[in-house]
């Protein structure tokens, strides 16, 4: 799968869930895991979904495997982060150790997104993306 599409699915699942958890605050008017519902919303749904526009925008690392690679931990780092500031908020102040070290797998992942954006495009697929018409 592309990584475009792989980014699209979960950013509409993380979304699911963030608007459930937005719906479920406002509801019970307990804001307490108000900052775990923006960074789930922000991390999972919107970043997500700006990932998979770069990538359908650029099809040769649209299909590599560091792409896929790329959104599964940026999704991984997402979802603790998420738990773990939740649980913070909560009072569970041992969280605090994993929502650091799930701070650095989100930055991992930002850093591999990174690469992908400044690595240098090959020749060919410069070649391929400026054929003229026949
Ligand atoms: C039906 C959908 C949603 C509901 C019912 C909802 C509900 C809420 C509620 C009740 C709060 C707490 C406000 C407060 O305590 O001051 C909140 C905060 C927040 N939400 Fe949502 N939300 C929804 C969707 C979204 C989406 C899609 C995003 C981002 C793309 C988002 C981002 C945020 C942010 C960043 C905050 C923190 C605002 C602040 O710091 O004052 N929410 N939301």
């Amino acid at each position: 799968m592309p990584a475009s599409s792989l980014s699209f699915r979960i950013a509409v699942s993380l979304a699911v869930i963030g608007i459930l958890m937005g719906i479920a605050m406002a509801a019970t008017q307990n804001h307490a895991v108000m900052p775990a519902h923006a960074h789930l919303n922000l991390l999972g749904w919107v970043s997500l979904f700006l990932f998979g526009i770069y990538y359908k925008l650029h099809p040769a690392t649209d299909v590599s495997h560091l792409a896929r690679v790329q959104i599964m931990v940026w999704t991984a780092g997402t979802v603790v982060l998420t738990i773990a500031v939740a649980a913070i908020h909560l009072g569970y102040t041992a969280a605090d150790p994993v929502a650091g070290m799930s701070s650095l797998v989100v930055l991992t992942g930002m850093g591999l997104f990174g690469y992908l954006v400044f690595k240098p495009v090959s020749s060919q697929t410069r070649a391929g993306s400026l054929q003229p018409a026949e």
